[in-house]
């Protein structure tokens, strides 16, 4: 998902991103499980998160605020989501609010009446976690075995339940690129195909510096090289031949010039990206934690802005439009380290189009 903004609105938007002043509250992630059934391999949230969770009294008077700030679409975030009951509430309630509805997760825990239930309310779009085709590479890397087959049953439950209730949920997959799956990724293309999975999502892995136990996940310069040469131009033809929502530029993850795949090899995959673009995230969206903590971006560990407020001491209005926001917007345009190693990497993309829209090329 990216900013809504028509031609006629660039010139607000401008101005929004030049006083540092929000454009309109049209995203939010919002964490509504701080748990986790799994214990993936590239994820520490199953061993740092905390347990804490907003009550759906309280999701239902942020999005009743956040609506009145613009709100378009609700991230569904974890943790695991579908560890909450009262999903199918929190999405029937944004939909009758017309708000968009987009979950991430693992899918282990759908089975077929809760996949009924997700897409009878309204759900818009649910993006399954699946890291390879194969169960045995899937599993080691979700640290819990059998955990691929119950998202393949997932996925199939939630396609018969799109049929049968005529629902237009759009069906997408992350997956977490590593050096463990990379060389399979066209069978896992093929796969996504077979469910029509129209919207793989590639992320590259990211390994933060004090992460070494992940950082065997990183591709090497030789496995960047591979993917570029032998693995990249199979993706684009299955993606081609398959009619897939994926520009050449998300499946160019790594670059290609020396030092590209040198900072690539460090997880600093938006490094390039960002060179002549900076994130617009802030103009649009923020995060929320189960404890009520909101910050502009939880990628970003400094303690000034993570968080900038809670949502059980104020309401998302004085949040949105505090002076620490202000200034992270600011500090955004000069751009934080962390930012290098964007998990966003695709919406870094996005920033560096929209940069281009708002002031063209040069
Ligand atoms: C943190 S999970 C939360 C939602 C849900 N539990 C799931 O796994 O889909 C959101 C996404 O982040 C991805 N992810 C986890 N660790 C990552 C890492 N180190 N680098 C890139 N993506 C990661 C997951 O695979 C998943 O697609
Ligand atoms: S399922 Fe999601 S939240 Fe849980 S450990 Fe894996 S990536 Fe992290
Ligand atoms: S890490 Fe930086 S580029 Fe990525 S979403 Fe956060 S602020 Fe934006």
């Amino acid at each position: 998902m990216v900013v809504r903004i028509s031609t006629d609105e660039i010139e607000i938007f401008k101005k929004c991103v030049e006083l540092n002043e929000p454009f309109s509250l049209q995203e939010i992630k919002m964490h509504v499980a701080e748990r986790c059934n799994l214990r993936c391999r590239m994820c520490r949230d199953w061993s740092n998160h905390s347990g804490a969770e907003l009550s759906f009294e309280e999701i239902k008077d942020i999005i009743d605020q956040a609506k009145k700030l613009g709100l378009l679409v609700l991230k569904i975030f974890g943790g695991e989501p579908t560890l909450r009951k009262d999903l199918p509430e929190i999405v029937c309630c944004c939909h009758d609010k017309g708000i968009a509805t987009k979950m991430t997760t693992n899918g282990t825990l759908i089975n077929r009446k809760l996949a009924y239930d997700l897409v009878k309310s309204g759900l818009s779009e649910i993006v399954f976690s699946v890291d390879s085709f194969s169960s045995d590479i899937h599993d080691k890397l979700r640290g819990v075995p059998g955990s691929w087959k119950k998202t393949d049953d997932a996925i199939n439950f939630v396609t018969e339940a799109k049929k049968s209730c005529r629902s237009n949920l759009r069906i997408s997959a992350n997956t977490v690129v590593t050096r463990c799956n990379y060389e399979s990724l066209p069978l896992l293309f093929r796969y996504f195909a077979s469910k029509s999975i129209k919207r793989p999502i590639l992320i590259p892995v990211i390994v933060d510096p004090d992460e070494t136990e992940k950082s065997e996940l990183l591709l090497r310069r030789n496995d960047i090289l591979t993917y570029n040469h032998k693995i990249l131009p199979q993706l684009t033809e299955i993606a081609l031949e398959e009619s897939f929502d994926i520009k050449e530029e998300e499946l160019q993850m790594y670059g290609t010039t020396d030092e590209e795949i040198e900072s690539s090899t460090k997880s600093h995959y938006s490094a390039r990206i960002l060179v002549n673009a900076y994130c617009f995230k802030p103009w649009y969206d923020l995060s929320i934690r189960g404890n009520g903590d909101v910050s502009p971006c939880n990628m970003i560990k400094e303690k000034r802005y993570n968080p900038i407020g809670n949502v059980k001491n104020e309401n998302l209005e004085q949040i949105w439009f505090s002076d620490r926001y202000r200034e992270f917007r600011m500090m955004c345009k000069r751009k934080f380290e962390q930012c290098k190693r964007c998990c966003y990497s695709r919406s870094a993309i996005c920033y560096s189009n929209l940069m281009k829209r708002l002031y063209g090329d040069g």
